[in-house]
């Protein structure tokens, strides 16, 4: 079934009830293509039927922009984290059948790699194998763990091909809002490259300078993504109001931390002429209308964070050159997602110039094009 027409209600919500055992949660399949899908799971206490559908269309159109032969899905576990051996043996029991039947499920907020690999037992799955598809030549976790940056990459690649196209020239200052996995690897990107990373901001707030040392802060960031605050070097300021990386003086805003951070109440401060989304739905619809009639460039996550997920529908599509050896398949697969991003922030940002209102469902539409 190939289901990429730009169709309104997802190929399937499925209610997860648990077996053997009780859960609370869906999957969404937002789209099929030659009968393959794949997205995240989440886990939060808060996570509602509609926030996995819109999750699962991101990654249909992910997928979609990238030009891989893969659709959409997300999962949703509603569950506060507690007695995860349980909930997870429950949830890999329930979604077996879909595992087994193309759809790959992985990782998403709330859900570490030790998760997956206990729903994954308990379903007896192996990604390695498919019906119908060559084999994986080793584990999962021995593709997958090399790209830890590949998210950050992508927005970072992002970033300095939006500031190349608006003619930029000298090094860019930066805020980023989020220091996990996606943040800090931006920072690092950016700062590689001659930019100045001027503020950074976690769950506890926003520490800003003229010019802040992202290994120094990077030392002292636990597995979370918080900044111990008794161990920063000199010369920083630090405030706990809330939104304030919004108040930075910064050329480019990177937003890598909660779903719409970038809202209508907030928007209106914002200061930066560049915005990149490194997190899924970064900013709410009414916040895009506002930093467009600002004049302000934002380039989606759809497109910015791709790294993640199109590493891994790299590899269960089984277009990544197994045969080669690790660092040169790390190279590939970092120089194919940096070719995907830099493509589409270009041309997405071609169609911005050319007409008024939103780019992306232009983009879209001729890459749906493309994969038919
Ligand atoms: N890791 C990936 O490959 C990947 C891929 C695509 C999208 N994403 C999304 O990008 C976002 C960041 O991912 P990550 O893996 O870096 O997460 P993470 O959990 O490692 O880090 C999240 C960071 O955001 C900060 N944060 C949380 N709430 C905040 C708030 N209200 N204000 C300021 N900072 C806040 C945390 O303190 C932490 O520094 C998430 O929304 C994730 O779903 C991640």
């Amino acid at each position: 079934m190939n289901v990429l027409q730009d169709q309104q209600a997802p190929a399937c919500t499925v209610h997860l009830n648990g077996s053997g055992g009780a859960i609370k949660g869906w999957v969404v399949v937002d789209s099929l293509v030659d009968g393959l899908a794949m997205g995240g799971t989440r886990m939060t206490t808060g996570v509602t039927e509609q926030e996995v559908a819109g999750l699962a269309r991101d990654m249909t159109d992910k997928f979609t922009l990238a030009g891989l032969r893969i659709g959409g899905a997300k999962a949703g576990i509603v569950a506060d984290g507690g007695d995860r051996e349980r909930t997870f043996r429950t949830f890999g029991r329930t979604v077996k059948p879909l595992l087994h039947g193309g759809i790959h499920l992985g990782i998403d907020m709330g859900v570490t790699p030790s998760d997956r690999g206990v729903f994954f037992a308990e379903a007896g799955y192996d990604p390695r194998h498919r019906a119908g598809a060559k084999d994986l030549p080793f584990d999962w976790e021995t593709y997958y763990n090399p790209l830890i940056d590949i998210t950050g990459h992508g927005v970072g690649v992002a970033a300095v091909t939006a500031l190349d196209a608006g003619g930029g020239t000298g090094p860019a200052s930066v805020v980023i809002q989020g220091f996990g996995a996606v943040g800090r690897a931006v920072a690092r990107f950016l700062e590689e490259r001659g930019h100045v990373i001027v503020g950074v901001a976690d769950v506890l707030g926003t520490i800003s300078a003229d010019r802040l040392p992202v290994a120094d802060l990077t030392a002292i960031t636990d597995e979370f993504g918080c900044i111990d605050r008794s161990r920063l070097p000199q010369d920083v300021t630090v405030t706990t109001e809330q939104d304030a990386w919004l108040g930075v003086d910064a050329d480019i805003l990177v937003l890598a931390a909660q779903k719409h951070a970038l809202n209508a109440e907030n928007a209106d401060r914002l200061r930066a002429g560049l915005v990149v989304e490194g997190a899924n739905i970064a900013s709410c619809a009414t916040a895009k209308e506002k930093v467009a009639a600002s004049g302000a460039v934002l380039v989606p996550g759809v497109i910015a964070n791709i790294g993640g997920a199109g590493s891994a529908a790299l590899a269960v599509t089984r277009v990544v050159p197994f045969d080669l050896a690790a660092q040169a398949r790390k190279a590939w697969v970092f120089d194919w997602i940096s070719d995907c991003v830099r493509r589409n922030t270009r041309d997405l940002l071609e169609i911005a110039a050319a007409q008024a209102g939103d780019p992306l469902p232009e983009l879209l539409a001729a890459r749906r094009q493309v994969l038919r």
